[in-house]
């Protein structure tokens, strides 16, 4: 939530800045601004509305800039608003912060800080940031920033930049990510690493609670004692391209249509040589150590929580192991019966979601032993787990998670044979002919992809609906879950989800003539039931549109629309059948000229409780 940049170096500071912002832009964007030295004395320009606004605003002017920190904001404390945009200032306007993450206590801090007489402008829980470095200021920013840190509760990311010292940027974080991008002299921070990767590819990850300092002589990381730290740069070999949109119209299709790739390299490698296993090199959970737990705890938020719904079926079916799910905002606060022999898994595409990242605390706290799957290298929730495993869906923009998802279900599949195997609930032909299965998926996600004229036609049909509906049962009604989020939160349309079965007691009253329903039945040992709950829709004269797997034929005379799915077995299903889900979202949205990728109110990252 909220993206932050920062620039010092030879280029001219502010294109840099506004091409970070953009990059970032996904992490909020309800109001962006900047800070720069412009020939020596601070300037500040913020507006609400998207970077564009900013931009059209910073391009009537001419500037003279080498060092400066924007933000792009989703609102926390304060609604949207020019004043409410950071950068924020203190009563002097020579300290402009940025930051990203909630100032806990800054309710009493703003009162002190009122009572010695500060003035403050906006609503927002920032400022107070600005004015604490203004008193501590006494000739050493990074001195101040320290002292300041000391005094605030909460989480941040944060960079600050002074008249007083006009060569410097100082920056910090705690729960809130940042990024240090090392070029040849010059320096960048960001929120996270696709931002830096046109002008860098040398990253140095800040450490919770770590101060960094940077300026024309280079940096320097210190932590909250004001020890320096050896901090060594690592090179980052992700493709520049994978973050652009390169030629399609929006993030989210892009991403949709790069699932083949993302679930080739998240396999690929992580096969035994015969190819017949799964094996995850490095991967500190022995077969004697995957035994010894007795129970799984999933925990995750929105489409992680989604594909964590997926991989209950899966673990329990193959490992015969008792999986429980949770929300991660849920579990962290309701004392969950957690012991040794429990292993909790986190899922997160950004590795950042504070939600996860308390839940995983808690988790460690404790003493549960913690696996964390996630997409981003080096993520809080990477460095915080026991054990790691990365889904290789390379960066995802659109705030909607497409690519991440189907990605998380795949290693999900894959510890539940790991499970399976050290748990010997699965006999090795077994295993192998569903690692078979799994790695043809790639090229049937391919086949639906190409058909996807087909769900653009339906999705321009019913665009213009008020609800829809989804449902399924077994795996179905997870992947139905997700269908129904990926739809509201692009479009806006009211969608629901219901187990098939449970329509009778309640949903059912909702069905009315025209109303769209999306059945998802893929699962061949419960068709039958699914049929029946299709009819119970007809008869209501709702609209049917059918996702099955290869000919149908009871589900196809069911059905007003049919979306068939490459055959293949039913346990493997949620990763095809998603696929034309996600579609449908994507043109009914498209179709109501939505902002597909920036959603209204949604962020990508949710950094916030
Ligand atoms: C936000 C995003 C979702 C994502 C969720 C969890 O709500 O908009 O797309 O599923 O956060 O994010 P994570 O990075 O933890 O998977």
């Amino acid at each position: 939530m909220c993206g932050i940049v920062a620039y010092l170096g030879p280029r001219d500071a502010v294109s840099v800045l506004i091409d970070g912002l953009k990059r970032l832009e996904y992490r909020g964007y309800d109001s962006a601004g900047v800070a720069f030295l412009n020939e020596g004395s601070l300037k500040v320009l913020k507006k609400e509305g998207r970077i564009a606004a900013l931009e059209e605003q910073l391009n009537s002017h001419k500037w003279n800039s080498r060092i400066g920190i924007g933000h792009t904001r989703w609102a926390t404390h304060g609604r949207p608003s020019d004043v409410n945009a950071h950068p924020h200032l203190d009563c002097s306007g020579k300290f402009a912060v940025v930051h990203n993450g909630i100032i806990e206590n800054y309710g009493e801090l703003k009162a002190s800080l009122e009572k010695r007489g500060h003035h403050f402008v906006s609503e927002t829980d920032t400022e107070v940031l600005a004015h604490l470095v203004e008193e501590a200021y006494q000739g050493d920013l990074c001195a101040a920033v320290r002292s300041v840190l000391r005094q605030v509760r909460g989480s941040y990311a944060l960079a600050v930049l002074s008249e007083h010292e006009p060569g410097k940027i100082v920056a910090a974080r705690k729960d809130s990510p940042l990024v240090l991008g090392v070029g040849k002299g010059e320096f960048f921070l960001a929120s996270d690493i696709p931002a830096l990767l046109p002008y860098t590819r040398e990253v140095c990850l800040l450490g919770d609670g770590e101060v960094a300092e940077i300026s024309g002589d280079g940096f320097r990381v210190l932590n909250g004692d004001g020890v320096f730290l050896t901090r060594k740069t690592f090179h980052v070999d992700w493709d520049q391209e994978a973050a652009e949109r390169g030629g399609y119209p929006h993030f989210m299709l892009k991403e949709i249509c790069e699932q083949p790739r993302a679930l080739r390299e998240t396999l690929g490698g992580r096969l035994t040589p015969d190819g017949a296993r799964i094996s995850f090199e490095k991967l500190g959970l022995r077969p004697e150590v995957l035994k010894s737990f007795q129970r799984i705890f999933i925990v995750a938020c929105g489409t992680a929580y989604h594909a964590g719904l997926v991989g209950k079926y899966v673990l329990e079916k193959l490992a015969r192991i008792p999986v429980e799910v949770d929300l991660a905002s849920e579990f962290r606060y309701r004392n969950p019966i957690l012991d040794q022999q429990t292993l909790v898994l986190v899922i997160s595409q950004s590795g950042e979601t504070a939600d996860t990242l308390a839940a995983l605390r808690e988790a460690r706290h404790r003493g549960c032993q913690v696996l964390a799957v996630t997409n981003v290298v080096g993520s809080s929730v990477a460095r915080e787990a026991d054990h790691v495993i990365y889904t290789w869906a390379g960066p995802e923009i659109a705030v909607a998670s497409t690519k991440a998802y189907t990605t998380q279900l795949l290693v999900l599949y894959m510890i539940g044979l790991l499970f399976a195997e050290a748990r010997e609930t699965i006999e090795p032909e077994e295993a192998a002919a569903i690692v078979a299965h799994l790695k043809v998926l790639p090229e049937k996600v391919e086949m639906i992809l190409e058909e996807r004229e087909l769900i653009r036609e339906l999705a321009d049909r019913y665009s213009c609906c008020k609800d829809v509906f989804f449902i399924g049962r077994g795996l179905d009604y997870a992947v139905a879950l997700e269908g129904a989020l990926k739809l509201k939160e692009i479009s806006y349309i009211h969608a629901e989800a219901y187990a098939a079965g449970e329509l009778k007691h309640g949903t059912l009253a909702l069905i009315e003539k025209g109303v769209p329903v999306v059945a998802l039945a893929t699962q061949e040992e419960l068709l039958e039931k699914m049929v029946s709950n299709i009819k119970e829709v007809k008869a209501r004269e709702g609209v049917i549109i059918s996702v099955c797997c290869g000919e149908k034929r009871e589900v196809e005379e069911a059905s007003d629309h049919l979306i068939r799915i490459p055959d293949v077995p039913s346990f493997v299903t949620p990763i095809l059948s998603v696929v034309p889900l996600q579609l449908l979202a994507y043109y009914m949205a498209a179709a109501r000229g939505c902002d597909i990728d920036k959603p209204r109110n949604l962020a990508k990252s949710v950094t916030v409780e």
